[in-house]
């Protein structure tokens, strides 16, 4: 039974971060719209405000900024099942000039790779050459490239200061290829 429990809980953890995507505080899972309130797990599962309250937070999205969450200890998970030595860190950044007239996208290696191996990314999703994937905003809106995982793991598309975080650099801009 108290494995049953915990497995529970860890149900309860995922559904927090996918019912609550997008909007509002955290919902009561009895009033989230996809459990049960009669069922009888709802007396045993962990409430969303109750795990996620504990972690630093965030104005959206499921409300927990993730990349403090790892990055001031808050959360320590395991990089894989095995004893394996841990994934290697990037910290390249890219800026990526194709915005139109908002601010260029800020691309960093490090908040990635603190999380996903290379391999999630390479070469499937993106190129290993700079400027070579023909990323773009209404590819990314379907799900595509940056799109596969911010709006469904990360933080949501509506963020667009985010992405687009490279305000004040004129002359790269103007001296940036068509
Ligand atoms: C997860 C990161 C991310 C978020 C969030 C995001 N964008 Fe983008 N956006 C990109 C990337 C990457 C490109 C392509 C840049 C390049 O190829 O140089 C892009 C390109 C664009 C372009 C250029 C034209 C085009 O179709 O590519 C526009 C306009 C744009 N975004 C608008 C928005 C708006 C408005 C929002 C918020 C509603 C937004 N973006 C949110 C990453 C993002
Ligand atoms: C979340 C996705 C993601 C992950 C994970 C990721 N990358 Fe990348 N990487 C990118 C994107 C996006 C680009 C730019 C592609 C483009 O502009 O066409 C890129 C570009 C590169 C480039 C080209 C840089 C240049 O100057 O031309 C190298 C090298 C690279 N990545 C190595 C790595 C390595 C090594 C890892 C693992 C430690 C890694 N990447 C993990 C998304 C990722
Ligand atoms: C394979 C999944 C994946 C892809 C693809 C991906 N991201 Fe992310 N991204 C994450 C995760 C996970 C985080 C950390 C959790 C969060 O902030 O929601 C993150 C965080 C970020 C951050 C926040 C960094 C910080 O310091 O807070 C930015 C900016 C970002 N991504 C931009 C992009 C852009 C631009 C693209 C496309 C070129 C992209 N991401 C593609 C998974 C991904």
């Amino acid at each position: 039974m108290a494995r049953l429990q915990r497995r529970f809980v860890f149900v309860a953890l995922l559904c927090a971060a996918c019912s609550v995507r997008g909007a509002g505080p955290w919902q009561d899972l009895a009033d989230d719209g996809l459990h049960d309130p009669a069922g009888p797990g709802i007396g045993v599962l962990q409430q969303p405000g109750e795990a996620l309250s504990v972690l630093p937070q965030d104005g959206a999205g499921n409300h927990v900024h993730w990349v403090k969450a790892l990055r001031d200890g808050f959360i320590t998970p395991r990089h894989a099942l095995a004893d394996e030595p841990p994934p290697a860190i990037d910290t390249t950044e890219i800026i990526m000039r194709d915005t139109s007239t908002l601010p260029f996208v800020r691309f960093p290696h490090r908040a990635h790779t603190e999380w996903l191996d290379c391999t999630i990314c390479h070469d499937r999703l993106f190129e290993r050459k700079v400027g070579t994937t023909p990323i773009n905003m209404g590819a990314i809106l379907q799900g595509k490239y940056c799109g596969v995982c911010h709006g469904a793991v990360a933080f949501p598309l509506t963020e667009c200061n985010r992405c687009h975080s490279v305000r004040d650099v004129p002359v790269a801009k103007a001296a940036a290829p068509p």
